[in-house]
C-alpha cells in the first residue's frame, strides 16, 4: 500500500485501500487487537479497525506512567466514548517501575518497556480468546530509524518495529507503515479524530522513561511531568504549539547549585527542547522567544521546589536527534 508523492496523496483513497487490506487479511471469524497509546498513530490504527471490522477490533491502552501529565485521563474519555465496549484501560504504571528499577541505558529502557508491553498485551488479549492480529501505529520514520528500511542502519530501536510477532503468537498489522507523520495526520482528519487528537503532538513509545536521564522513579517522573505541563501550557499561550514539531522537557540527571528563598539549593536541571520538524527525520531547533522562555524558566523553578536551573537546547538533528536519549 504505497502512498502517492506530495500533492497527490488522497487520504480518502488511502482509507478505502487499508479498510480493503485489512478484511482481505482479517478472517471473519478472527478479532485484532490493538495497541492504542493516544498517539495519533495509533488512533488513526483504532478507527481505521474500527471502520473494516467494527464489532471485531479489541483496543487496548496501557498507561505505563511515562506519559504526559493528565494524558492517560485524556485517552480513556476519549477512546471510551468513541470506541465504547471494545476500548479496555490497564493501569500498569506500577509494574513498569518495577521492571525499570536500577535500569539507566536508554536502549535497554526501551527493550524493557517495548518487552513488559508485549507481555502484558499478551496476558490480557489471550485473557479474551479468538485474537489472531496485533495492529500497531508503526510509520515510516520508525522503520527508517530502527534501520528495518532498506539498507538503513539502526538509530534507535523503535519499539514497534520488527521482531515482535514472532514472541506474540499474534500476526502483525501495520496500515501505516508507508506514511509520514503528516499524511498519518490527513487521514486522522478525513477519520473525522478531534483536533486534540490530530494536533497531538508526537510522542516516542517508551514516552517519558528516555525523557530522564539515568534511572527512573516515581518521583523523578512527577517533576518531568510537572515541568513539562508548565512548558506545554506556556507554548499553547503564546499561540506557537501549531509552529513546533515537538516540544518537551527533559531531566537532565545534571544538578546544579541555584538559590531558593535566600538559601543555597542544590537541585535538578532541567532541559527544554524544542523543534520544527515535517518528518522528525531532520529537525531544527526553535528560535522560541526569550521572554517565553523566561516565563517557563522562572515558572518552573518557583513552582517545582526540587529544580533549580533551567536549560534551552540548541541542537538541531542532524548532529542531535529530537529525544536526548
Ligand atoms: P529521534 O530522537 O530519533 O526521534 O530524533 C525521532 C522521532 O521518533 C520519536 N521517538 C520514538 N518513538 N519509540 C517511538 O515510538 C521510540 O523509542 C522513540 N524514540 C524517539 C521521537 O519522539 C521523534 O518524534
Amino acid at each position: 500500500m504505497q502512498s502517492k508523492p506530495d500533492g497527490e496523496f488522497s487520504p480518502r483513497q488511502f482509507i478505502e485501500e487499508a479498510v480493503r487490506q485489512i478484511n482481505r487479511t482479517v478472517g471473519a471469524g478472527e478479532k485484532v487487537v490493538c495497541a492504542l497509546s493516544g498517539g495519533l498513530d495509533s488512533t488513526v490504527v483504532a478507527f481505521l479497525l474500527d471502520r473494516a471490522i467494527g464489532e471485531r477490533l479489541v483496543a487496548i491502552f496501557v498507561d505505563h506512567g511515562m506519559l504526559r501529565k493528565g494524558e492517560a485521563a485524556e485517552v480513556t474519555a476519549l477512546c471510551s466514548n468513541r470506541l465504547r465496549g471494545r476500548f479496555i484501560s490497564l493501569d500498569a504504571r506500577e509494574r513498569f517501575l518495577k521492571v525499570l528499577r536500577g535500569v539507566t541505558d536508554p536502549e535497554q529502557k526501551r527493550k524493557i518497556i517495548g518487552a513488559e508491553f508485549i507481555r502484558l498485551f499478551k496476558e490480557k488479549a489471550l485473557s479474551m480468546g479468538d485474537i489472531g492480529y496485533l495492529a500497531q501505529g508503526t510509520i515510516c520514520s520508525d522503520v527508517v530509524e530502527s534501520g528495518a528500511g532498506p539498507g538503513g542502519a539502526a538509530i534507535k530501536a523503535h519499539h514497534n518495529v520488527g521482531g515482535l510477532p514472532a514472541e506474540l503468537g499474534f500476526k502483525l498489522i501495520e496500515p501505516l507503515r508507508e506514511l509520514y507523520k503528516d499524511k498519518v495526520r490527513l487521514v486522522g482528519e478525513e477519520l473525522g479524530l478531534s483536533e486534540a487528537i490530530l494536533r497531538r503532538q508526537p510522542f516516542p513509545g517508551p514516552g517519558l522513561a528516555v525523557r530522564i536521564i539515568g534511572e527512573i522513579t516515581a518521583a523523578k517522573l512527577t517533576i518531568l511531568q510537572e515541568a513539562d505541563a508548565i512548558f506545554c501550557e506556556e507554548v499553547a499561550t503564546a499561540g506557537l504549539s501549531e509552529k513546533l514539531w515537538q516540544y518537551f522537557a527533559v531531566l537532565t540527571g545534571v544538578r546544579a547549585v541555584g538559590i531558593k528563598d535566600g538559601r543555597r539549593h542544590y537541585g535538578e536541571v532541567v532541559a527544554l527542547r524544542a523543534v520544527t520538524s515535517t518528518d522528525a527525520l531532520t529537525a531544527g531547533w526553535a528560535q522560541l522567544p526569550g521572554a517565553l522562555l523566561e516565563k517557563v524558566s522562572q515558572r518552573i523553578t518557583a513552582e517545582i521546589p526540587a529544580v533549580s536551573r533551567v536549560v534551552y537546547d540548541i541542537t538541531s538533528k542532524p548532529p542531535g536527534t529530537i529525544e536526548w536519549e
